[in-house]
């Protein structure tokens, strides 16, 4: 099966390249290196350098491809409630984009990484697929009507499509075959290692006042090769099933700020400076994911998340 990976040297998109290659699929990247790095690029990929805002581009991209994988967005959660003109662009516009090329090539089969952050503030945990949806950013806004336009695209164009629903991402591939770093990083395990590595001064916990055993916020983070290997699952269960999917993406364990911070410090043993600082808008105390139904339709669930894992394969790329 030939498969184009749209944001396939981002960092999910590279360590599903990967996947993808070590499973056997021929892959062609598809990428604007706007966030993606060409250090990221796997040599057995072929790659177009194109703009998923450019539908000739993705038309041309189409051509003897047998599915897609769409991971191409921005993903900055609080950037997107000061710029959500760049959001709408850009992840619902190019998305639209991406189907119409896809479903006028005769490409119905799609993965596309949907977020977490479709849900919003708890109303309970874990949290499963039937949770409301009221995403609480622009971005995780994007998310859900992506989804729902490619329900209707199911109904109209026979699109088969997977909806992975990604909690936390964190670590790297653990043979250390992509090795790019996230530019300017916010999200928490890149930070720990910045600080870690000495290329930053600080981590500024957002809060240790949370109703959680330390205090400190909780997040379900999944290995990005468990997440990276869930995309094969999807590609063969929507083939299998001839049916569409939203599945979570977890876990299934809670990881506070500290339990990592400690992580990292005892893996990497240096000090690793914490100041505890005012709760970060919008940051719920708890997420926690049910991934029952990645277990009962894709046969997944995690193997190596870990908070050793985690940090170890982190630190093994940082260190450098
Ligand atoms: C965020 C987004 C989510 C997005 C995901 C991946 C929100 C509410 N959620 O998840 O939509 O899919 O990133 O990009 O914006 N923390 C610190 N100090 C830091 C950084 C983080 O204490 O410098 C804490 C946070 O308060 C949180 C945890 O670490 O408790 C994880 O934060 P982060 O890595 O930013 O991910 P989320 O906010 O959970």
């Amino acid at each position: 099966m030939k498969v184009l990976v749209i944001g396939g040297a981002g960092y999910i998109g590279s360590h599903v390249v990967r996947e993808l290659l070590d499973e056997s699929y021929s892959v062609t990247v598809f990428d604007n290196l706007s966030s993606g790095l060409r250090i990221n690029l796997q040599p057995e990929a072929a790659f177009i350098h194109g703009d998923i805002m450019r539908p000739e581009q993705l038309a041309a991209a189409m051509e003897g491809h047998d599915a897609i994988i769409h991971l191409a967005a921005f993903k900055a959660a609080g950037e997107s409630m000061i710029r959500p003109e760049k959001y709408a662009l850009n992840n619902l516009n190019g998305t639209i984009n991406i189907l119409n090329a896809a479903t006028a090539a005769g490409v119905r089969r799609i993965v596309f990484s949907s977020s977490a952050a479709v849900y919003g503030e708890p109303e309970y945990l874990p949290i499963d697929e039937k949770h409301p949806t009221r995403p609480e950013n622009f971005y995780g806004f994007t998310k859900l009507e992506i989804e729902r336009v490619m329900d209707w695209y199911d109904r109209l164009r026979g699109l088969r499509f997977a909806a992975l629903r990604y909690f936390n991402a964190a670590g790297y591939d653990r043979r250390g075959r992509v090795r790019g770093l996230e530019q300017n990083p916010a999200n928490l395990l890149p930070v720990i290692m910045e600080v870690a590595a000495g290329t930053r001064e600080k981590l500024l916990v957002f809060g240790n006042d949370y109703d959680t055993p330390d205090g400190t916020g909780v997040r379900d983070y999944i290995h990005v090769s468990d997440l990276a290997r869930a995309h094969t699952a999807a590609l063969r269960t929507i083939d299998e099933r001839d049916e569409s999917l939203v599945v979570n993406l977890g876990s299934e364990s809670g990881l506070s700020v500290m339990e990592i911070v400690e992580a990292a410090r005892r893996i990497t043993g240096e000090p690793i400076a914490a100041e505890i600082t005012d709760r970060r808008p919008g940051d719920p105390a708890k997420l926690v994911a049910s991934a029952a139904t990645a277990r009962e339709l894709l046969s997944w669930s995690a193997r190596e998340s870990d908070v050793d894992s985690l940090v170890e394969t982190s630190w093994s790329v940082y260190r450098r």
